[in-house]
């Protein structure tokens, strides 16, 4: 497999996530596991990615969907065994497959021995170091600074001494479940080192760093300036005490150097949601990560001119440190764009179940999703697809209050659904829930039975369908030499309009008009989200080859 044996891959790769609990279940307990996805793995290489990002797999209880982790060198039993990872990794790679996984670093479970030591040794011990536990204000009754937790109220929890006492705060960026390592303590350090060294020696190829601005604190832990029910939008943040602070690119070199030590590399891509391009381009300086996902574009507006100043503005970020973009549409945080894009307000806000949902016209937002997948899969850089994209699968909305999982529901007071939406169980074959996800009764989360429409199989057979749409696209990317430079170069087009043309011969034209667009004189047609007959249609996209026979 040539891709395989490149030490440059990651430049242009595309790189699927797997939701692991959603993906495919092969034990019947009706949640996703490693034997489910190994049998799968064919969908995956039929596709035509390139490399898979697993989501958390090691053992954890669970609080936030896995990035609460309790041991972070071992396979949680409900996904398997080390053993199963070990084939895992050798079919992918068989497949021609590379294999990313998701450690998170910034916080551990509260149930990870470090933390249970932590409590049990009480204030002021060196088990205690590897968090943050401070005395509260106010006599103690208070939390140690202002700081806010990502899925609501403040960063802080207060414990219970082994005397039963109200005790010293602990500090968690996240859920209480998931309290901050004190990436200061030389002993985090150290034993990260030796986690990445356990899964690279594995073979892992590369490594997500979960919440990457996190991992470093201002010293002294300052107040950051939050007021009274202030949300956690770190895309505003500037001198924030607590995200993007300085310090987190020491253990981002220092993470570098491990992977660099290996033969051919590994790659590291970073979740960063940051104050802006530049700010992001810090994290891919030359010594740093490969690459970031862009939330920038994640969250853009259906819109010609927002989407053209997020794509320019994301490479000339990117261009002095010489890294590629990535191009990312959904994820397992984010509500599925098939639905973001038919509402009246299309952007995203990350973490952005915290959008107050609104009604969408799913007809719409799907034709855009297409559409979106060829002006992403047409871009300069790395692409990411979420699970279920290559579906259209639309956010499902009308989870019943009692399956919701994820943490933010309960944080909010139940005022905010949080993520589960997008998180549920893939529909691959058969006309009725759990539609082949698992071999038990029913999917963790319950599948809408209207998807019996949206099965792999059922798309499988027919060419007009969103799976058939991503296929050729992925193909063609493959084998188009221009779409593995880096040039972009917009043409001149009204301003409801994007097209723009990669070497010599590619062209990408994306019509965000009213009206249909001819595309005479502009070269062969290889693939359009929508029929192209009487000129690409409003929502619609188009990729051609200039300078063969026509498409008009
Ligand atoms: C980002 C992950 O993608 C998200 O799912 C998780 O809740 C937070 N980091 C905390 O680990």
């Amino acid at each position: 497999m040539p891709r395989m044996q490149s030490d440059t891959w990651w430049r242009d790769a595309v790189v699927y996530e797997v939701y692991l609990r959603s993906f495919a279940d092969s034990d019947g307990d009706g949640t996703g596991d490693l034997g489910g996805l190994r049998r799968r793995l064919p969908h995956l290489a039929d596709l035509g990615v390139d490399a898979l990002w697993i989501t958390p797999w090691y053992p954890s209880p669970m609080a936030d969907g896995g990035y609460d982790v309790a041991d972070y060198c071992d396979i949680d039993p409900r996904f398997g065994t080390l053993a199963d990872a070990d084939a895992l990794l050798a079919e992918a790679h068989d497949l021609g497959l590379r294999v990313i996984i998701d450690p998170v670093a910034n916080h551990t479970s509260e149930r990870h021995p470090w933390f249970r030591a932590a409590l049990a040794a009480g204030p002021g011990s060196v088990e205690r170091s590897r968090y943050f536990f401070r005395d509260g204000r106010a006599g103690g009754v208070e939390p140690p600074n202002d700081w806010i937790s990502a899925f609501g109220g403040p960063a802080w929890s207060r414990v219970r001494e082994a005397d039963g006492s109200p005790g010293q705060w602990y500090l968690h960026l996240f859920a209480p479940e998931q309290p901050d390592l004190d990436w200061d303590h030389p002993g985090v350090r150290e034993d990260f080192d030796a986690v990445l060294r356990f899964w690279f020696d594995r073979g892992i190829d590369g490594i997500r760093v979960d919440a990457a601005p996190a991992m470093a604190k201002v010293t002294g832990l300052p107040d950051a300036g939050h007021g009274p029910g202030a949300l956690f939008e770190s895309r505003t943040w500037v001198g924030n005490p607590h995200w993007d602070v300085e310090e987190v690119h020491d253990i981002l070199r220092r993470w570098r150097r491990i992977g660099d030590s290996y033969e051919g590399g590994r790659l590291f891509v970073t979740e960063a949601v940051v104050n802006g391009p530049e700010r992001l381009s810090r994290y891919v300086r030359p010594d740093e990560m490969h690459t970031s996902f862009n939330f920038d574009y994640l969250t853009s507006p259906w819109d010609a001119r927002a989407l053209r100043a997020v794509i320019d503005a994301s490479l000339a970020a990117l261009e002095p440190v010489g890294a590629p973009a990535t191009w990312v549409l959904s994820s397992h945080d984010e509500t599925r764009h098939a639905t973001r894009f038919g509402r009246a307000h299309t952007g995203g806000a990350f973490g952005g179940a915290a959008l107050p949902a609104s009604p969408t016209d799913l007809v719409l937002g799907i034709r855009r999703a297409r559409a979106a997948a060829l002006l992403t899969l047409a871009l300069p850089g790395s692409a990411y697809l979420y699970q279920g994209e290559e579906l259209g699968l639309p956010e499902v909305e009308d989870l019943p209050d009692e399956a919701l999982q994820d943490p933010t529901w309960e944080r909010s007071g139940r005022t905010v659904r949080g993520r589960d939406g997008c998180r549920v169980p893939l529909p691959w074959d058969g006309d009725r829930p759990p539609f082949g996800f698992t071999d038990g009764e029913a999917a963790w989360l319950p599948q809408p039975p209207e998807w019996a429409t949206r099965t792999v199989a059922v798309q499988l057979a027919d060419p007009a369908s969103t799976l058939s749409l991503y296929r050729t696209a992925l193909q063609l990317r493959r084998s188009l030499p221009d779409m593995h430079g880096t040039s972009l170069t917009w043409c001149a087009t009204p301003d409801d309009v994007l097209a723009f043309d990669r070497g010599p011969e590619f062209r990408c034209v994306v019509n965000f008009s009213a009206g249909r667009l001819d595309l005479a004189g502009q070269g062969r047609l290889l693939v359009a989200s929508e029929s192209c007959a009487g000129g690409l249609p409003p929502d619609a996209a188009a990729w051609l080859l200039r300078g063969a026979v026509d498409v008009g």
